[in-house]
């Protein structure tokens, strides 16, 4: 019966052009679908530079935090991140653990949560895997949510807003300025993800508008612009200790290992001077808009992330596979990581490819967008 049912669920993935496969990376050109966004994980001056500060580096924590795994280079990491921030922080193995240990240990069923449509998987797990009950708002319509908020805000013990900061499938930006001025009105507990700005915005968004007080919970996943893996969460002590009694994703897990943990401080005490990336990436991600405004492309992208929305998934694998072919690392995103409807061809932008790179890509995207149907 289980196999039947798979065997018909995955042919009509195939049916409908979806189904999905694990793809060898070939490495010939430049990788225009990574989320190192500054190009730190795979450069061989900054590995040399940190494998020359820490050579004895071991491979395993061994155990969970509680345990033995609170060995010192993690607690200096998240000492080193709270004098960043000027708040307590607490490590993750990842920020799919992060954001789902905040909305399972703080939300239950007299909770309302509101979060954006095209808020990640991670914390649409959270607050299933919760017992809180949710709205969705449209996605970046702050309108929206103050509606929702209006008529919503005597029917709850607790409200929770939920947003990230850039978006990462359509690389547009939360107003920060506008929603904590809702927060302020409607007194909600927000959590932020900065999953696709840490790096790019130094710190974050949130750090750099000098607004961590105002946000309850702020994600700091590290595997995007920090070129690692893991994140941290920035509370207050209270949250924290509750976290480390209560919250089942940060208890039941074995600690990350010291390598993983010695490259983040590594990258967090190095991320605000890598100015010179910060200026390149932004040189490239004026260069792309410049070029999608030439070609007359629509995104809806304002950042380094650019989205070029497809729609049928037999066209996007007709471009994609084009792209592949004259050397062009391009990945197709089809549902359900976005919208049915909504496939598309997403890049990375990261301070390592050449502008000639992206001029030409842009010339060969146009080219491919005008030929196949
Ligand atoms: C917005 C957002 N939050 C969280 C995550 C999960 O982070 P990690 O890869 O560290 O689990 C992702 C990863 O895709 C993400 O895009």
């Amino acid at each position: 019966m289980l196999k039947e049912k798979i065997k018909k669920e995955l042919h009509s993935f195939k049916l409908e052009n979806r189904f999905r496969k694990l793809n060898l990376l070939e490495n010939n050109s430049f990788n225009l679908s990574s989320n190192d966004y500054m190009g730190l994980g795979n450069d061989p001056d900054l590995v040399k530079e940190f494998y020359d500060s820490y050579p004895n580096l071991t491979l395993s924590s061994g155990s969970s935090r509680l345990i033995s795994g609170s060995y010192p280079l993690i607690m200096e990491l998240e000492d080193y991140a709270e004098k960043i921030y000027n708040k307590p922080t607490l490590f993750f193995n990842s920020g799919f653990d992060c954001n789902c240990c905040i909305i399972e240990t703080f939300c239950d069923e007299d909770t309302l949560v509101i979060s954006d449509k095209l808020n990640h998987a991670s914390i649409h797990d959270g607050i299933m895997h919760s017992k809180a009950n949710l709205i969705r708002y449209k996605h970046l319509d702050l309108n929206h949510l103050k509606n929702i908020l209006e008529k919503n805000k005597n029917k709850f013990k607790n409200i929770f807003v939920i947003s990230e900061t850039i978006y990462s499938m359509d690389g547009d930006c939360v107003n920060l300025e506008e929603l904590i001025k809702l927060k302020k009105n409607f007194n909600f507990y927000l959590i932020l993800d900065e999953a696709h700005s840490f790096g790019v915005h130094s710190y974050g968004i949130a750090h750099e508008k000098n607004l961590i007080e105002q946000v309850d919970f702020l994600v700091i996943p590290l595997g995007k612009g920090g070129g690692s893996i893991g994140s941290y969460l920035v509370c207050n002590q209270l949250y924290k200790d509750y976290i480390v009694n209560r919250g089942r994703k940060f208890i039941y897990t074995t600690a990350l290992p010291p390598v993983n943990i010695a490259w983040n401080l590594f990258i967090l005490k190095k991320i605000e001077i890598l100015q010179k990336r910060k200026e390149k990436l932004e040189e490239l991600t004026n260069l792309a808009h410049t070029l999608i405004k030439k070609y007359n492309l629509k995104t809806l992208s304002t950042t380094h992330i650019i989205s070029i929305i497809i729609g049928d998934n037999n066209r996007l694998d007709k471009i994609t596979k084009y792209l592949n072919t004259k050397n062009y690392f391009v990945y197709g995103v089809k549902e359900p990581t976005v919208p049915k409807g909504t496939s598309r061809i997403r890049i990375g932008l990261s301070p390592s490819i050449p502008k000639d790179y992206i001029i030409d890509f842009f010339k060969e995207l146009n080219y491919a967008l005008n030929t196949f149907f």
